[in-house]
């Protein structure tokens, strides 16, 4: 598609410039050739007169042969130079249109696959409900207790399902709007209160404790995407970190930077792991194998947007079963 519509656009860009070629080539034609016919009558003129004797001195004398040449001349020059701007624009224009197209293209490509990993992603559990809800029905000893465990199951796969969904509206609306609207001051400490509060219950499960730190520091931005982000990092703390370990939040100004680091001590990120954890959709396998928690590997990705539109950057470094470290670096104004 990409390629059928780059040469549709060169085809209009070079109509547009071919028309326009055209256009001066007949006026400069018209003009050229009018004067050279003004001239060869003016000149026949003169030497009419000189024959009549009413001048003295005799003009040149033109040869019509030489004005066909010339006309001749001029009529090919003037193809020639909309042949080498025919050749020329017809090469810029392919250019251009490339770039042009080059980032709707990418964004086509980029909507695609956020559609097919998505699909992907939300067959699973659909699959599983379905399965369970059909081998159910089939059965004809099904009775209260076990039809309740079913629904139970699948009220487990639902709301897997919300999160997914939910995460994957929160992806598409930062997509479309990359710069977040509201940009207020807002005390750290309260962004990281709120997250706390917000992951409170779940630490208490595992029974981790979370310490933090943090002064008066200020920064601009969305408190409700900031929350979400710390929790998202928390979250990840807690999912990852074994039960009664403790998980670290701090934020620090040095030079011109506030850091934000989130850190625990938990099973941590393979190397190799690392260069990935940002992308839509990936988890990494010590992630998906010794803890087995459920997650649809969005959390960083959504992170990651929310920092980028606060002109923030985000940082992971981990050290398998010693612990990982995130760091959100927002610079300060
Ligand atoms: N604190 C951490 N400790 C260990 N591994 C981590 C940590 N944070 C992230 N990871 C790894 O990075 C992967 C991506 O994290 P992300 O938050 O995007 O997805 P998730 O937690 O698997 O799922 P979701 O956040 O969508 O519920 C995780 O699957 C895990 O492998
Ligand atoms: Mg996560």
């Amino acid at each position: 598609m990409f390629d059928s519509t780059r040469i549709k656009l060169t085809a209009w860009y070079l109509t547009i410039i071919m028309t326009v070629s055209f256009f001066f080539s007949f006026v400069i034609y018209r003009g050229l050739m009018t004067e050279v016919d003004r001239i060869s009558r003016m000149e026949r003129f003169r030497l009419e007169s000189y024959h009549f004797g009413y001048r003295m001195i005799k003009p040149a004398f033109l040869d019509p042969e030489v004005i066909g040449l010339v006309k001749k001349r001029i009529t090919v020059t003037l193809v020639a130079v909309n042949g080498i701007i025919l050749v020329f624009s017809g090469g810029l224009g392919y250019f251009l249109a490339g770039k042009t197209l080059r980032p709707i293209a990418e964004m086509v490509k980029e909507q695609n696959r956020f559609i097919t990993d998505a699909s992907h992603e939300l067959r699973t559990p659909l699959t599983s409900i379905k399965t369970a809800v059909e081998v159910g029905l089939k059965d004809p000893k099904l009775d209260l207790a076990n039809a309740k465990k079913i629904i139970k199951e699948n009220l487990i796969e639902i709301n897997k399902l919300k999160s997914l969904s939910d995460g994957l509206l929160q992806l598409a609306q930062m997509k479309s709007s990359h710069q977040i609207a509201k940009h207020v001051k807002i005390q750290v400490k309260k962004i990281i209160d709120a997250a706390v509060s917000r992951v409170a219950p779940i630490a208490l499960e595992k029974n981790i404790s979370i310490i933090r730190s943090a002064g008066n520091h200020e920064i601009t931005g969305d408190f409700d995407s900031l929350v979400d982000m710390v929790v998202i990092l928390l979250d990840n703390s807690i999912k990852y970190s074994f039960s009664k370990s403790k998980i670290k939040i701090n934020a620090r100004q040095e030079k011109r930077s506030l850091l934000l680091t989130v850190n625990d001590y938990g099973i941590g990120i393979d190397k190799s792991d690392i260069p990935h954890i940002f992308d839509r959709f990936y988890r990494a396998g010590s992630a998906r194998k010794k803890i087995g928690s459920g997650g649809y590997g969005l959390g960083l990705s959504i992170a990651k947007k929310i920092a980028e539109s606060h002109n923030a950057t985000i940082s992971i470094s981990s050290k398998i079963n010693k612990g990982t470290t995130a760091t959100v670096v927002f610079h300060l104004t």
